[in-house]
């Protein structure tokens, strides 16, 4: 048994059953066609965690007014799971945005209180060019399975966080008339909360910077 700070993470032996299982799941015997329904035969016992976890968070804030944002989405499978959680937990919530932040090209602006670690440099975790259109896509489809499928309800913002989120909330102050933010503020506060996920390590400039973004925020 080695030092916690010093073990490798994953050990060797989760190195060797991840490479298995992505072996056993390139030469699957199973149709295309049946592919999608029975996914979850290659779930790792840490994504069923990570599953379990985002419902939990889900279900906290089924009973305040807000969008959900995600930042630092990568290939977007929070996204896709928040869109499956607010179809089945509150399918007629048509004002639950999903909101997804990412340079789509990498890590952006790293801060040395970002640590040493050897995966966190500037473009790292970057995507294959294009994907954002490819993503898209994807989330379009799982809302036409959803609920309330003809109000699209997912944003991608792609550029540097901190930039794009205040972008994204100037797009908002801009649809808003003053008279409705006042309502908002006046009746209920819980309603003018955004539903503020960082559900990732993406540098600490970045965190930092959407905090602020959120305290100054005229819909908070
Ligand atoms: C660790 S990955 C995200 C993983 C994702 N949440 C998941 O669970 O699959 C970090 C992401 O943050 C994005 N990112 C890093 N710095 C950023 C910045 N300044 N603005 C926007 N996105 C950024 C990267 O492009 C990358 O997709």
């Amino acid at each position: 048994m080695t030092d916690v700070s010093e073990s490798p993470r994953p050990s060797k032996q989760e190195e060797a059953a991840r490479f298995a299982l992505r072996s056993l799941f390139e030469r699957r015997p199973i149709p295309d066609a049946d592919l999608l329904d029975h996914l979850e035969l290659f779930l790792r016992p840490q994504r069923i965690a990570e599953l379990l976890a985002l419902s939990d968070v889900y279900q906290r804030i089924l009973d305040v007014h807000g969008v959900v944002m995600e930042f630092g989405v990568r290939w977007g499978r929070h996204l896709s799971v928040f869109s499956g959680l607010r179809a089945t937990l509150e399918p007629s919530n048509f004002y639950r945005r999903i909101v997804g932040f990412d340079t789509f090209a990498g890590f952006k602006g790293v801060d040395v209180a970002d640590g040493l670690s050897a995966r966190v440099h500037e473009g790292a975790m970057s995507v294959t060019s294009g994907y954002e259109a490819y993503l898209g896509e994807v989330l379009a489809l799982h809302e036409l399975e959803s609920p309330l499928s003809h109000i699209r309800r997912f944003e991608l913002c792609k550029g540097d966080a901190p930039a794009a989120l205040e972008a994204y909330l100037e797009g908002i102050r801009r649809r808003l008339s003053p008279s409705r933010i006042s309502t908002w503020i006046s009746t209920d506060p819980r309603r003018t909360v955004l539903s503020f996920f960082s559900l990732t390590l993406c540098g600490a400039r970045f965190w930092r910077s959407t905090r602020r973004c959120t305290r100054t925020s005229p819909v908070r």
